[in-house]
């Protein structure tokens, strides 16, 4: 694979777009927040995610219209069993007790990405639900973590399906993090499971998702009519969690960190 093919920030015109593009992603998971209650369909978190993204932020929500077929909205919402890429509907509404998660990716006016997912749920979880989602953002960051200079990208992968796999929860194959810059899905693929020491070497510079997807039950999914919803073939719990990053060769710089997160440990 040659190394014009990886999304890599060359310079501080292109960090500074992918602050501005991560800082916007994670503020609209922020806004959403007081809305994902009981009662609430996720066609009504679409459209509020919707206008905030376009009057708010000034930016395109990337979803919207993205592949074949067009994906018909402007965020992801995935309800319990579903995997991801959930197509909000005003007939599915929160009931209590229901796991969301919501992906959101904006494009701003310079033409960065910023790409991120959080777990909510409507009313109180249940012990399982929360605790696939507690798992699921550890896996995220233990993830990250590992994505500095001279590392490589199994060592990612099995942090992830290490800690995914001692929970006695499974990883989600199908669908992996990707290159992100100024191009949606880019290379390199970022696999949530994996062997340390194998793959492409990380180097300063380069931008990718992390976004586990890791299920209570067996890992295998399958893809509904719609040809967009990703559920457990069991119809078992799934969680995700993702954050846009750049790789140093220190710490990793995490764009789309929200205020609710102090630090990369929590
Ligand atoms: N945000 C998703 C990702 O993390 C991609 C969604 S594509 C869509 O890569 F069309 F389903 F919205
Ligand atoms: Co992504
Ligand atoms: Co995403």
């Amino acid at each position: 694979m040659g190394i014009s093919m990886v999304a890599v920030a060359v310079g501080e015109k292109d960090i500074q777009g992918m602050r501005i593009a991560g800082q916007k992603a994670a503020s609209v998971l922020e806004m959403i927040e007081p809305f994902v209650q009981p009662g609430i369909s996720t066609e009504e978190l679409d459209q509020r995610c919707h206008q905030f993204i376009v009057e708010e932020l000034d930016c395109v929500p990337a979803p919207l219209n993205y592949g074949s077929p067009p994906f018909p909205k402007s965020i992801c919402t995935s309800l319990n069993h579903v995997v991801c890429h959930g197509i909000p509907s005003s007939s599915k509404t929160l009931k209590n007790g229901d796991s969301l998660n919501i992906d959101v990716t904006v494009i701003t006016k310079d033409g960065y990405f910023g790409d991120t997912s959080k777990m909510f749920f409507a009313g109180q979880p249940s012990v399982l639900s929360k605790r696939l989602s507690n798992i699921t953002r550890e896996c995220l960051y233990k993830g990250i973590e590992k994505a500095t200079a001279g590392n490589k990208l199994g060592d990612i992968g099995h942090a992830i399906q290490d800690h995914a796999e001692r929970s006695n929860f499974s990883v989600v194959r199908e669908f992996c993090g990707h290159g992100i810059l100024k191009v949606f899905h880019d290379e390199p693929q970022v696999l949530h499971y994996g062997n340390p020491d194998e793959g492409m070497r990380l180097e300063e510079g380069m931008c990718f998702t992390v976004e586990p997807m890791i299920n209570a039950g067996k890992r295998h999914i399958k893809i509904l009519p719609d040809q967009w919803t990703a559920v457990t073939k069991d119809h078992k719990l799934s969680a995700q969690w993702e954050h846009t990053i750049m790789v140093t060769e220190g710490e990793p710089e995490i764009f789309t960190l929200r205020k609710d997160e102090t630090s990369h440990k929590k």
